[in-house]
């Protein structure tokens, strides 16, 4: 399973691409509204030190608008992925932008019915949204699992985005039901290498190869 980040701050990504475990970015219009920086530059510098996918989400809702701005976003760079809301014309505008060989991210998915959808118009991914299911008391990793056996039994080739994850346990049991991709925040990116039994087991090493090295 790839592992991206979401957000749109270039200095969390600067940090977490130099670990060498950083395949892809996803982005949204609230994230990068957080930046306070305009778009496109923002999506460019973020290609730039990714070198992955990076999805790039259009704020248009009409198919016809969609499609050209899906076009004008593809155009910052061979590594945008553009993102369409899972709506009738984001599955009409996925279908166009997917024909013409764009990269396609549906977003907003919280049915599987919704996942097929989007696979039957040519999406390159969807986006299951488990955080903002779990938060209305539903169960976000019971979808990832439908959508994943949908697609392995229908032979769907459609990547499965774990999306709005709110914690490790959510990376763990995404990649354990199939997701191809889990896109997280810096920080739960930093949880995931965090466990305290590996920090006391280092610092009992240290400790005892520090004593030992002193009497050598
Ligand atoms: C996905 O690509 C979205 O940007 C994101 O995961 C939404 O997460 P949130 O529910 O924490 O806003």
């Amino acid at each position: 399973m790839d592992l991206y980040l979401d957000t749109a701050d270039l200095s969390e990504i600067k940090e977490i691409a130099a670990w060498g475990v950083l395949s892809g970015v996803t982005t949204n219009p609230s994230l990068i509204a957080k930046t306070g920086r305009p778009l496109e530059p923002t999506i460019k510098e973020i290609c730039r030190v990714v070198q992955g996918p990076v999805s790039a989400e259009v704020i248009s809702t009409s198919a016809p608008e969609m499609i050209a701005e899906g076009r004008r976003l593809a155009g910052i760079d061979p590594h945008v992925v553009v993102k369409l809301p899972t709506t009738i014309d984001g599955l009409k505008a996925c279908k166009a932008l997917s024909s013409e060989g764009i990269r396609v991210n549906m977003t907003l998915v919280f049915s599987a019915n919704q996942a097929l959808l989007c696979a039957k118009a040519g999406a390159w991914c969807v986006s299951p949204f488990l955080g903002r299911i779990d938060d209305i008391s539903w169960d976000g990793m019971r979808l990832i699992q439908e959508i994943a056996e949908i697609y392995r039994v229908q032979g769907i080739a459609t990547r499965i985005l774990a999306a709005s994850i709110r914690h490790p346990r959510h990376v763990a049991e995404a990649a354990r039901l199939g997701a191809h991709i889990a896109t997280m925040p810096a920080r739960v990116f930093q949880q995931l290498v965090k466990h305290p039994l590996t920090e006391a087991g280092l610092e009992a090493f240290l400790r005892d190869w520090a004593k030992a090295s002193a009497t050598l």
